[in-house]
């Protein structure tokens, strides 16, 4: 079968997919301890899934306008001013299914081919596939536990060339949860400030899911100067476990959302009439739910590191946010398993705790190191420690 060369340019969502193995595992009766998931395992809140019965009641159900129903813009306004001090419009707003689809959006209104997008790894797996889908170039700024993931302002110097069209800001990250502090935003704004052709797209799905007491900013929040050429992505699948109701939002500049409601006009037309009322809600209803919910991940965090850490061989970050723990494994690779395969990469590893001690995690190649591997606790506290126990024994059989 003939396809078109764009196809094969990308690769599956290896996240997704690595979730999809375990789930099918489950109903074939093995007990799968899944260290795979990008959702949280709570339910949607209550007043939320009223608002979405009520609007199927009330015939919410029809064609709306493409960037976004108005009362969930003026929701999305209010949010933006209330939690990040940030000012816009109706039409600074473009809401679309998901902020995996703002996301291409973005990239589809922005890149031109041969534009360089910088993203800092490691990073989110849909990132560098959405850039080269548009013809774009991914530039990886590496970071590790050193740092704390961090980008340093001289790696972002360094990276910034005549091509560069946005830098990817994720905080709280994917995969490692670091979490940006303020001085850090304004160091990394200064050296932004020097090169007035980068735009920023700040992607703060996990802005309500961060731990420790730190507070969360966005980088034009604190570098006022750079709202103009930033692009803030959001959504209510992560803070309010609302993965399945497909809404997330960008605000930015007029010009640019207008472009992104264009493309988006060619495409999905407007995200589903029925999300986008419980998403008022989410927004300006009860924020009660949520409390507890970062309470509970935050417990586990602190279990989940503190276990991994005790696993000779293995280190662990204590990141500040998201719902991801990010060990380094490397201390392990070259030794082999109790049937004689040596384990040289995150992919071996996987490979092994799926087959030999039924758990499923995602390797870190997949975020652009090797050297690690990711373990979601969007899972119950006793799940997390019956995988944990698993790996714990499987790395002590391996000689
Ligand atoms: C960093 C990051 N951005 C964006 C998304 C997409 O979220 P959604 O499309 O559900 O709003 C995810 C989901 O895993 C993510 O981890």
């Amino acid at each position: 079968m003939k396809l078109a060369d764009r196809v094969n340019k990308i690769q599956p969502s290896p996240t997704l997919s690595i979730d999809a193995k375990a789930k099918a595992l489950k109903a074939q009766g093995i007990d799968i301890v899944g260290f795979g998931a990008g959702e949280p395992d709570f339910d949607t809140p209550e007043n939320i899934k009223a608002a979405g019965k009520k609007a199927i009641d009330g015939g919410f159900t029809k064609y709306m306008p493409v960037g976004g129903a108005d009362d969930l813009k003026d929701a999305i306004i209010a949010k933006m001013k209330r939690d990040n001090d940030l000012d816009y419009s109706r039409d600074e707003i473009s809401v679309a299914c998901g902020a995996k689809h703002t996301l291409y959006n973005i990239s589809q209104t922005l890149i031109q081919e041969g534009d360089e997008v910088i993203i800092p790894g490691p990073y989110w797996v849909s990132y560098p596939d959405q850039i080269v889908l548009a013809g774009g170039t991914p530039v990886f700024i590496m970071t590790d536990e050193v740092t704390g993931f961090k980008v340093t302002p001289e790696q972002l110097e360094q990276a910034i060339t005549p091509r560069t069209r946005y830098l990817i800001l994720n905080s709280p990250c994917n995969p490692t949860g670091s979490t940006y502090l303020k001085e850090e935003l304004i160091a990394l704004g200064q050296v932004l400030l020097k090169h007035p052709h980068v735009m920023v797209v700040a992607d703060d799905i996990y802005e309500k899911l961060i731990y420790d007491g730190i507070t969360f900013y966005n980088i034009a929040q604190v570098v006022p100067e750079l709202k103009p050429r930033t692009i803030v992505v959001n959504g209510v699948s992560k803070a309010y476990a609302m993965t399945g109701w497909r809404i997330g939002w960008a605000c930015g500049p007029k010009e640019i959302m207008g472009a992104m409601t264009k493309m988006q006009s060619q495409s999905t037309s407007n995200a589903t009439s029925i999300a986008q009322k419980a998403s008022v809600e989410a927004l300006n209803g009860s924020q009660e739910a949520l409390p507890p919910m970062v309470a509970e991940f935050e417990k586990r965090r602190t279990y989940i590191v503190d276990r991994l850490n005790a696993i000779p061989g293995v280190t662990c970050f204590r990141s500040n946010g998201a719902f991801y723990a990010f060990p380094n494994f490397s201390g392990i690779y070259g030794k082999s398993t109790p049937k004689g395969k040596k384990i040289e990469n995150s992919s071996d590893l996987a490979a092994y705790l799926l087959e030999d001690a039924n758990v499923a995690l995602v390797p870190g190649i997949a975020f652009g190191d090797d050297r690690y591997a990711r373990l979601s606790y969007a899972i119950s506290l006793e799940t997390i420690k019956k995988g944990v126990d698993r790996i714990e024994e499987a790395i002590k059989n391996l000689k």
